[in-house]
C-alpha cells in the first residue's frame, strides 16, 4: 500500500480501468490519487481540509467531503451489510474528524482512511466511483430515481393509444411488464389488451404483479356501473367531467387501471385524456399570472358519503398544479365534484382564481390536447393519476343489466411501481 499523495498515486488494475472506460467512454488512462492541481489551487484550502480529492484513471478527478466518508464507513460497526443500513452513531459521530492517514491499495481498488479517532474506513474506488459529486454521476443516479416525463405532442399528431401490451406478455414475462410501467411512467398511458372480460380480479392480479393494490374508501377493486344510490357520480351514466381520481388524499393514489367488462353499446362511454403536465406548461406560457394562482393557491378537495356501511368524509389541501421545490409539477389536482365549497384562502384570491380554472379548462378542452379512446372489453387502460387528467362521456345505462357497461377499476401506488423497475432494470442489465 502506498499514501495517496500526488507522487504516489497508485494505477488502477485493469479490471478497474475496463470498467471505467465503459461507463465515462474515455480511453485516457491515468491514477487514482490527490491531483497535484489541486493541491497548490489556493483558494480550495479550507475546501481541501475538508475534502478528500482523488484522480480516476482517465484523468478526471472528484472531490469527497470528509464528513460524508466518516458517515458512509462501510466497516461492519458503521455498515450494516445485510439489511444494508448505515449503524453510525450520530449522536457520538465526530463530524469535524480529520484522517490520519490515507492509503490506496497495491491494486489501486480500495481507498483507506485512518481517521484520528483510530476508526479505519475501507471504501472501494468502484463504490467510490459511482457515489462521485460531479453532476454526471449525480445525473446517472437520478435516472434511477425517476425517468424523464415525455410530455404529449398535439393530440392530433400523438397516436393513441402510443403502445399497446399484452395482458398475458406483462403478467408472464418480466421484459414485458418491465416495459409496461416504464411506458406508464413516461408517457402517462398504456393500454394492456387480452385481458379477458369475465374475472372481476383481473386488476388485482395486474397490481399483485407489480406489487400491491393500494385501497382507499371505495375498497381495493372497484365496480364502475350504474347504480342505484350511488355514492359517485360515477357510478351513474352520465358523463364525467374531466378529472384527476381521488385529489382528496394526500397521498394520491398513483396510477388508474380501468379494466372494461362490458362497454356501452353505441353511443357514449368514451375515455377522454389530457396531458396536464402539456397544459399546464401551456397555461404557464400564455396566462403566467394564472398559472401562479393555480400553483400557490391552496384548495379544498373533499370526499363525503358512505360505502359498504363505512362512512367516510376526506379532505385534502393543495393547489390545482402543485410543483415540487426545482417548479417541476409532480401532481394535478382537478375535480370538479370533488372541490368543497369551503374555500379557505383570503377573499380577494378567490376570483382570480375562478378565472385561472377556467382558463385551464379551456385548454384542457382543446381538441389539440385531448384524446379519447373507447376502451374495449378485454383491455386494460392504466394512466398516471398524479398528471393524466381522464373524463368519460355519458351513455344511457341498458335496460337489461347483463350488458351494462362495466369497469372494474383499482389503483397501484408510484413508490410500489417505480420499486419494481429499478428490481426489474438492474436484473436486465
Ligand atoms: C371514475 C372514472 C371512468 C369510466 O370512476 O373515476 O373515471 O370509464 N371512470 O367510467
Ligand atoms: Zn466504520
Ligand atoms: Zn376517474
Amino acid at each position: 500500500m502506498q499514501p495517496l499523495r500526488p507522487t504516489l498515486g497508485k494505477l488502477l488494475a485493469n479490471t478497474f480501468i475496463t470498467k471505467v472506460h465503459q461507463r465515462s467512454g474515455s480511453s485516457a488512462a491515468a491514477k487514482l490519487g490527490v491531483h497535484p492541481q489541486q493541491r497548490r489551487v489556493a483558494v480550495s484550502r479550507a475546501r481541501l481540509q475538508r475534502h478528500l480529492e482523488l484522480t480516476w484513471l482517465q484523468g478526471s478527478s472528484s472531490s469527497f467531503p470528509l464528513t460524508w466518508l466518516r458517515d458512509n464507513c462501510q466497516c461492519p460497526k458503521c455498515f450494516h451489510p445485510d439489511s444494508k443500513s448505515r449503524t453510525v452513531d450520530w449522536a457520538t459521530c465526530d463530524i469535524t474528524i480529520k484522517p490520519k492517514e490515507v492509503q490506496v491499495s497495491d491494486d489501486g481498488k480500495t481507498v483507506i482512511v485512518d481517521w484520528l479517532d483510530a476508526h479505519s474506513s475501507r471504501y472501494s474506488a468502484e463504490w467510490l466511483h459511482s457515489r462521485r459529486f460531479e453532476e454526471d454521476a449525480r445525473k446517472k443516479w437520478l435516472s434511477t430515481y425517476k425517468q424523464e416525463k415525455e410530455i404529449w405532442q398535439s393530440a392530433e399528431e400523438t397516436e393513441f393509444p402510443r403502445k399497446r401490451f399484452s395482458f398475458e406478455g406483462v403478467m408472464s414475462d418480466d421484459g414485458q411488464l418491465l416495459q409496461w410501467m416504464l411506458e406508464l411512467e413516461r408517457f402517462g398511458v398504456a393500454v394492456l389488451e387480452g385481458a379477458g372480460c369475465d374475472d372481476e380480479r383481473t386488476v388485482r392480479k395486474l397490481a399483485d404483479r407489480v406489487a400491491f393494490i393500494r385501497r382507499t374508501h371505495y375498497g381495493e377493486e372497484f365496480s364502475v356501473k350504474s347504480k342505484m344510490e350511488p355514492s359517485n357520480v360515477a357510478y351513474t351514466g352520465q358523463a364525467l367531467q374531466l378529472h384527476t381520481d381521488l385529489p382528496y388524499y394526500e397521498y394520491k393514489p398513483g396510477v388508474n387501471m380501468l379494466h372494461c367488462l362490458v362497454q356501452a353499446e353505441g353511443e357514449g362511454g368514451e375515455n377522454q385524456l389530457v396531458d396536464s403536465l402539456r397544459v399546464a406548461g401551456q397555461l404557464k406560457q400564455s396566462h403566467p399570472e394564472f398559472y401562479k394562482a393555480l400553483s400557490t393557491i391552496p384548495v379544498d378537495w373533499t370526499d363525503e358519503g358512505v360505502e359498504e356501511g363505512r362512512p367516510f368524509r376526506s379532505l385534502y389541501r393543495a393547489p390545482v398544479i402543485c410543483e415540487d421545490s426545482t417548479g417541476k409539477v409532480f401532481r394535478v389536482n382537478y375535480s370538479q365534484p370533488q372541490r368543497d365549497s369551503h374555500f379557505s384562502v383570503p377573499v380577494e384570491q378567490v376570483e382570480t382564481w375562478y378565472l385561472a380554472l377556467k382558463q385551464f379548462t379551456q385548454l384542457m378542452l382543446r381538441a389539440d390536447n385531448r384524446v379519447e379512446y373507447k376502451v374495449k372489453p378485454g383491455e386494460i387502460l392504466s394512466f398516471d393519476n398524479l398528471r393524466i387528467c381522464h373524463g368519460r362521456s355519458g351513455y344511457t345505462p341498458a335496460v337489461n343489466q347483463i350488458y351494462e357497461r362495466h369497469i372494474v377499476g383499482a389503483y397501484l401506488d408510484w413508490d410500489e411501481i417505480r420499486c419494481r423497475i429499478r428490481v426489474l432494470s438492474q436484473r436486465e442489465q
